[in-house]
């Protein structure tokens, strides 16, 4: 268990580097992933929890925010998330995808994420 989140952990940061390709060669390794669930499961979960909970190790320590809160989402705009995916917010880890992901990929990713918070009405 420890071990799983251990390689998890060493994998993240290292997504693009995996196959010995440049980190903006937009590369993931193996079959790319398709759509936001996909790319969500590959690239975010190791940090963020397959649930978008956050409720990782990882993510308990270093404050991820948790996708399902609808009060956490609504003070979160498109544009914010979109902006935090593309550039990371690098002081806390929150890696940056530009250049691994595509503009509509990182659209699909939080897309998903946003259909994680449980709908207030
Ligand atoms: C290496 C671990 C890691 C990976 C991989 C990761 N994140 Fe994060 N993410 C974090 C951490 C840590 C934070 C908390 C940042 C903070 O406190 O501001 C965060 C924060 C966020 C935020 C909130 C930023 C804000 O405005 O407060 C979003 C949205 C997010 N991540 C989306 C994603 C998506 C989508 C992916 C996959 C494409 C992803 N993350 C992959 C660690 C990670």
């Amino acid at each position: 268990m420890r071990l799983a989140i251990l390689a998890a952990l060493l994998l993240a940061p290292g997504l693009a580097r995996a196959d010995g390709a440049a980190p903006d060669g937009g590369k993931v390794p193996g079959p790319r992933p398709k759509g936001g669930k996909a790319l969500y499961a590959a690239l975010c979960a190791c940090c963020h929890d397959a649930d978008g909970r956050g409720v990782t190790a990882y993510g308990k320590q270093h404050g991820c925010p948790d996708f399902t809160s609808a009060e956490w989402m609504s003070k979160h705009p498109e544009a914010d998330l979109i902006a935090s995916v593309t550039d990371g917010q690098l002081e806390a880890e929150m890696p940056a995808f530009r250049g691994q992901l595509s503009a509509d990929e990182i659209k699909a990713v939080v897309s998903y994420i946003q259909k994680l918070a449980k709908p207030t009405k």
